[in-house]
């Protein structure tokens, strides 16, 4: 009886303990330029990134660059979350060494996943490029479920065009677009196919320079934000509008006052998240350290977006109701 009684003792600790841990791990607050600890305590490793929702979930795909991995590969990691602040560490989605023939110290970089109701397939795009950058190319990676190993398929240049950054659209019709750059020309926003596994066409060419492309349509206008061409340095990032994604777009401007550089970050996407109450539209991008890279940290940031006008606010701790689409900032020192 008593040993009974001890063993029951023994897992209620266990199971209190295990819980209070659970509390303690649980986080509410986003905070900006900060390690941002997963489930398991690790930094994310999701850089340049992009994110889908599947189902209840939200899915972070990004660059996974930890200190211990392999030097002879790449990595994409995927975590999900169901509140945009705590993130679950899913898989390294990619893992793989040198897919084709791009040469040591071969890049694969920011990974974009769309979810293709047809053929009920994940498609990735990824910027893949010889160690150089001179391949320019994209790559295409598919599988069955949003955190399953992807197979890797093929790479090609986009309308026959060279490509480094990519981005990705979906616009609220559900159309997919990849956005990529191209160095002689501009900011491409381009169509995928019926099985998103190509391009069907080009829906507007912006000429101007700019890397680190996002797109995000907003009570009835489109906006679109790039960084200037600065390799891992931040740069002051831009924003136009156009009523239709094949422009005209407007000029660009600042979206922060130009001398903090974007709060030293670059742009990788533009998350619209569409609550009860209301809409909110994160700004997504990386604070890079080019010799720590897995210590590059994120800038999440609520953007001030409406009548054309797009602001970055000055980056501070905050919270997010993604049932609600509201959010707060946060002052810790309560
Ligand atoms: C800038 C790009 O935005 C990054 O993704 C990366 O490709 C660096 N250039 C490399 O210098």
């Amino acid at each position: 009886m008593m040993r009974h009684l001890t063993k029951k003792f023994a897992f209620l600790l266990f199971f209190t303990l295990l819980s209070y841990s659970q509390q303690v791990v649980a986080q509410d607050i986003i905070k900006p330029g900060e390690l941002w600890p997963d489930n398991n305590g690790n930094h994310v490793q999701a850089h340049g990134g992009g994110i889908i929702k599947v189902g209840k979930l939200y899915y972070w795909f990004g660059e996974y660059r930890a200190k211990d991995n392999d030097p002879t590969k790449r990595y994409v990691g995927c975590y999900s979350s169901p509140d945009l602040t705590n993130w679950t560490f899913r898989n390294k989605v990619i893992n793989t060494g040198d897919p084709a023939d791009f040469g040591n110290n071969f890049v694969m970089e920011r990974p974009k996943v769309f979810y293709n109701k047809k053929t009920k397939k994940f498609v990735m795009y990824l910027h893949m490029d010889s160690g150089n950058y001179q391949a320019a190319r994209v790559g295409v990676a598919v599988c069955d479920k949003v955190d399953g190993d992807y197979k890797y398929l093929t790479s090609f240049r986009p309308l026959g065009e060279q490509s480094r950054d990519i981005g990705q659209f979906i616009d609220d019709d559900g159309s997919a677009y990849l956005i990529f750059e191209d160095r002689p020309h501009g900011f491409h926003i381009a169509k995928l196919s019926d099985d998103y596994l190509s391009i069907e066409k080009e829906v507007c060419l912006i000429k101007a320079s700019l890397e680190g492309g996002a797109v995000v349509h907003y009570n009835g206008l489109y906006y679109a934000i790039g960084s200037a061409l600065t390799g891992w340095g931040a740069n002051p990032n831009k924003y136009a509008t156009a009523t239709s994604l094949s422009g005209p777009w407007s000029e660009f401007k600042d979206i922060a006052p130009p001398e903090t550089n974007t709060y030293n970050s670059q742009s990788t996407m533009m998350l619209k998240v569409v609550g009860t109450k209301t809409t909110t539209v994160i700004f997504m991008a990386d604070q890079w350290r080019p010799n720590a890279q897995w210590d590059s940290r994120y800038l999440w940031m609520p953007l001030q977006i409406g009548d054309g006008k797009l602001v970055l606010p000055k980056p501070q701790p905050w919270k997010i109701n993604v049932k609600t689409g509201e959010w707060a900032y946060v002052n810790e020192t309560k």
